[in-house]
């Protein structure tokens, strides 16, 4: 029979599985079998670590964030004071918002009960609360469901014991425009009548007047909290901590190279700390090294769901139709906070890429097809004729096409480099992005 796995502390420091007769690192005193069930034991382990798709849920797994947990947690100590969290898409406001819930249901559970309902296309002002009822325990009847105003919910809220913190997430997927008149005048109300519970909306949105659009003006007591992209520092945390957890070491080299692909974008941190750290284990090593990030970057991209995306925006028949490459060079051309940048911008990146020097009009009609549907609109543009800015759609996008084109071999490492440094990866995360501010470059 199998001996059971056990952890143990290695003489430096880390917890690393192992059997039971071990004293030290796994792979000295395992039988090729048990070291088979360990191997996997350890992989695992890495999947624990690195969740790409999953958002956080607890603190301890939270790297940074400390500035928008303060803000919030400001917000909803004060009576009447709402919050309305912002960002661009794959940022980390789900796990902000989870972890804020099992913060303040855990820790204050005596003084507040956290409930946390997603919003969908399909839902109506009515099916939001009734789904708050529920979750808080109160589950209501067909006519009651009916009846739900925002004075009907304010007094049903008014009193509640312990108060409650409601994070509405998905907000941006609302169709009912009557739901965010409505929840804005619920915010409104609670805020009139100082009813303790607070309201914590979340969504997609590069401005809170994007998220809850003309309905914000009236919402005195609502405390605007943007989700930046995540730092270079914060991003290395995910790393660090992650590969602690898994019972790996990671070289500097290998997190600065994570950390400036990801883009400020935790996602990326996460899928390919997982390959990598998962690579690490595989070669029965239990350090990561850079070259665990290079092998990772063809696993992150050929499984990942934008794949299909890509192929639309990049498909052509013929073999120099350039699409791939300009899209590439898209992605690597200096940009503004907000993410916009110029044709001219293009050039230099396109250069390296293609090996050979092409001016804007060998590929202004790429950039117009980048904007069709035909070609998943990957572009959106501003400005005007006389000079046109230009940025990715999906923000998520851009940091994929750059790892494609390191794994399909359009640029190498060094080249990207070029382009891609840790110091303009720290200038670059949008700390400052301005809603609704014009597309000025530079
Ligand atoms: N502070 C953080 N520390 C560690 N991992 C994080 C952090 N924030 C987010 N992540 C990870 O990044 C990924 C995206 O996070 P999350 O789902 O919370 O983002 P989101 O902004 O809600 O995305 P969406 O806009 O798609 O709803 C998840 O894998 C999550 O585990
Ligand atoms: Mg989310």
């Amino acid at each position: 029979m199998r001996e059971q796995m056990l952890e143990v502390k290695s003489n430096r420091g880390r917890i690393i599985p192992c059997c039971p007769n071990c004293v030290r690192y796994y792979t000295n005193c395992m039988s090729s079998s048990d070291n088979a069930a360990t191997k996997m034991q350890r992989i695992a382990a890495v999947a624990r670590a690195f969740t790409p798709v999953t958002p956080v849920g607890r603190l301890e797994m939270l790297a940074g964030r400390m500035p928008q947990l303060t803000d919030i947690v400001n917000a909803v100590s004060q009576s009447g004071q709402h919050v309305g969290l912002y960002g661009e898409r794959g940022v980390g406001k789900t796990s902000l918002a989870n972890v804020l819930a099992e913060f303040f249901s855990g820790a204050l559970q005596e003084h507040v009960q956290a409930v946390l309902v997603n919003c969908s296309t399909e839902d109506s002002y009515e099916t939001i609360w009734e789904n708050v009822f529920a979750d808080l325990g109160i589950p209501l009847h067909e006519d009651e469901v009916a009846a739900l105003s925002p004075e009907n919910v304010r007094r049903r809220l008014q009193g509640l014991k312990p108060p409650a913190l409601i994070v509405l997430d998905e907000l941006d997927r609302l169709n009912d425009d009557y739901a965010l008149t409505a929840l804005a005048d619920t915010m409104k109300t609670l805020s009139d009548h100082a009813v303790p519970s607070t309201l914590v909306l979340v969504g997609v949105a590069r401005s809170i007047g994007e998220l809850v659009g003309e309905h914000a003006s009236i919402v005195r007591a609502l405390v605007q909290i943007e989700m930046p992209r995540m730092s270079v520092p914060e991003l290395s945390e995910i790393l660090t901590t992650g590969c602690m957890r898994a019972g790996l070491d990671i070289q500097p080299a290998a997190v600065e190279e994570i950390a400036v692909l990801s883009e400020g974008l935790p996602h990326y941190a996460h899928l390919l700390g997982l390959h990598a750290g998962q690579g690490a284990v595989q070669n029965d090593r239990d350090e990561v090294h850079l070259r665990d990030v290079q092998a990772a970057i063809p696993k992150a991209v050929e499984r990942h769901t934008i794949l299909n995306d890509y192929q639309q925006a990049t498909r052509s028949a013929h073999r120099d139709a350039l699409f791939a490459e300009v899209l590439l060079a898209c992605a690597l051309a200096p940009k503004n906070p907000l993410g916009f940048f110029t044709s001219g911008a293009i050039r230099d990146p396109l250069e390296v890429i293609a090996g050979r020097r092409l001016e804007i009009p060998a590929f202004s009609n790429h950039l117009s097809q980048f904007l069709e549907p035909t070609r998943g609109a990957v572009l959106q543009r501003e400005g005007s004729k006389s000079r046109y800015f230009y940025r990715f759609t999906d923000p998520i996008f851009q940091p994929y096409v750059i790892l494609n084109g390191l794994s399909e071999g359009l640029i190498t490492d060094e080249q990207r480099r070029q382009f891609q440094t840790a110091e303009d990866a720290a200038e670059l995360i949008p700390g400052e992005f301005e809603p609704n501010a014009p597309p000025k470059l530079f």
